[in-house]
């Protein structure tokens, strides 16, 4: 199996659930606040750590309980977190989610110490990606230091694999080279393309904007519909899974672990996928996001 090292985000989530959000300038009653482990570069890590895979994370934390936390959750699936930072300066990062009664949400991240991480920081772990084969990344920390990274392992051969989210408008044109897998979802693309609508064909011309940006493969998650696999070559629809929703909380991050897991497994990118939304429609059953990662024994009774 090969290794993966995902360098990215930790945060605690605080989730309050509502019935329904609340507007503009209204106050509602929620009824109830969990603190649950989150962040989208820790929830892939703790994904794939929990399925099995070799996994070590690359991210920064404050010296307070809430890192404490957070690298003790990874560590007990498995993660190797020798690579996770404490800066003395910064808090952890957070991560205020509100939760309605249908499984949406709404999520305000504190990036904290994430945003911290500097080129310098990965430059104390250049063996650390120099040990990996596959490198898992997202934008929850300095692009800067995602294109760094990404720099690195390109020149070392790795395979890169970016979650582009949260997307923002502002990606130079390089950042795009040479990645292997993105994985936005078609309001994410719309945004990283600059364009207005997230129809079929808008989603078409996004996925293949970005293939001219010389990514090998673009995969657009579509939510209920499914997903789409974009390559220089083709165009694959694939069809969703589907499950009752109690919290969509992390599904892309479980989707980019299970995809980034079975790659490790130098399995087909078509069974990669399928294995992504998987592991991600069953963690839409759960609250949550690293409560919502299903184990090995609960991905093989649902889907054999
Ligand atoms: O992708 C879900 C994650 O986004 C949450 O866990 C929250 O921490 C934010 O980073």
């Amino acid at each position: 199996m090969k290794k993966i090292l995902v360098v990215g985000s930790l945060n605690m989530d605080c989730v309050v659930s509502v019935p329904t959000m609340p507007a503009p300038g209204e106050t509602i009653m929620g009824s109830g606040v969990d603190f649950i482990p989150g962040g989208k570069g820790a929830n892939q890590a703790y994904a794939i750590g929990k399925l099995g895979g070799q996994v070590q994370m690359l991210g920064s934390v404050g010296p307070d309980a809430l890192g404490e936390t957070l690298k003790a959750n990874l560590a007990a699936v498995n993660v190797d977190t020798t690579g996770i930072v404490v800066n003395q300066a910064e808090q952890t990062g957070q991560a205020f989610i509100t939760l309605d009664g249908q499984g949406r949400n709404s999520i305000i991240v504190i990036g904290g110490a994430n945003q911290s991480l500097t080129t310098e920081m990965i430059d104390q772990f250049k063996q650390a990606i120099a040990d990996s084969d596959i490198i898992v990344m997202q934008l929850e920390i300095p692009l800067e230091v995602v294109m760094y990274v990404k720099e690195y392992a390109l020149s070392l051969g790795k395979t890169i694999i970016v979650d582009p989210a949260p997307a923002t408008k502002d990606i130079p044109t390089e950042f795009w080279n040479g990645i292997d897998y993105i994985k936005p979802n078609e309001t994410e693309l719309a945004l990283l393309t600059n364009r207005e609508g997230t129809s079929k064909a808008d989603v078409l011309a996004g996925a293949r904007e970005l293939i001219a940006k010389s990514v090998k493969n673009v995969i657009v998650t579509l939510g209920e519909a499914g997903c789409l696999l974009v390559t220089k070559d083709q165009e694959l629809t694939f069809e969703p899974y589907k499950v009752e929703a109690v919290d969509t909380t992390a599904a892309g991050d479980c989707f980019i672990a299970g995809l980034a897991l079975s790659l490790s497994k130098s399995e087909k990118i078509e069974d990669a996928i399928r294995f992504g939304q998987q592991v991600s429609a069953l963690s839409v059953m759960k609250k949550g996001a690293q409560t919502s990662v299903p184990s090995i024994a609960e991905m093989q009774e649902k889907w054999g």
